[in-house]
């Protein structure tokens, strides 16, 4: 018995101030964890934009936030028509922006629209698209639908009203993509 004392208290510290120690280390640290926490939220909750899951506030370049928000630090608005006509996508929450349908990565890829249909958006990362795009015919895709091979794009790409300046920036951040 006695040799068992002496062990605990040689593993634990004689006089129970570790025991203690690491009970208020525990409290302090659910402490700033809850902090934590409730930052987050509060960040989460504050970066939500009208209409796409991505706030205004957080963007490199204007480039990348007409991407992510389809709204221009200019304040010109950008507007699009067209886009999939499904129930399920329109409800994804309200405005488009490129992101909703060529991703975070600009590498597009396929939706599917309920229906049995899918819709295959495209790789726009410029590094894709310079063989085949300069700025003028990346214009008259993005604003009249029009594909350098003569063709129109299928009218689940919107049409977008957008300015010569935007679709610069937007060219510019579409660069940057790897
Ligand atoms: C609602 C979905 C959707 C949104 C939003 C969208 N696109 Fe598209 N985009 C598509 C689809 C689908 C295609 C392929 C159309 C086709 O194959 O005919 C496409 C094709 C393109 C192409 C032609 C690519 C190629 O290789 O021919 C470009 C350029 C493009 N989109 C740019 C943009 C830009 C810039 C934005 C934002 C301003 C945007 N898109 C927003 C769905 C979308």
């Amino acid at each position: 018995m006695k040799g068992n004392d002496k062990l605990t208290a040689a593993l634990c510290g004689s006089n129970g101030e570790h025991t203690t120690n690491r009970r208020s280390q525990v409290v302090v640290g659910s402490f700033l964890i809850v902090i934590f926490v409730l930052l987050l939220t509060a960040c989460a909750s504050r970066a939500q934009p009208a209409g796409t899951a991505w706030g205004v506030g957080a963007f490199d370049s204007n480039g990348e936030r007409i991407y992510f928000t389809a709204t221009s630090e200019s304040g010109s608005p950008i507007t699009y028509s067209g886009a999939p006509s499904s129930r399920g996508w329109m409800m994804m929450g309200g405005q488009l922006a490129c992101v909703s349908c060529h991703g975070p990565s600009g590498k597009g890829g396929e939706h599917s629209m309920g229906m049995m249909q899918v819709m295959d958006a495209k790789d726009i990362r410029w590094s894709v698209l310079e063989g085949e795009f300069d700025a003028e015919k990346f214009r008259l895709a993005v604003v009249n639908g029009e594909d350098p091979d003569g063709t129109q794009l299928n009218s689940d790409m919107p049409r977008w009203n957008i300015s010569d300046n935007d679709l610069t920036d937007l060219i510019i951040f579409l660069k940057t993509l790897p």
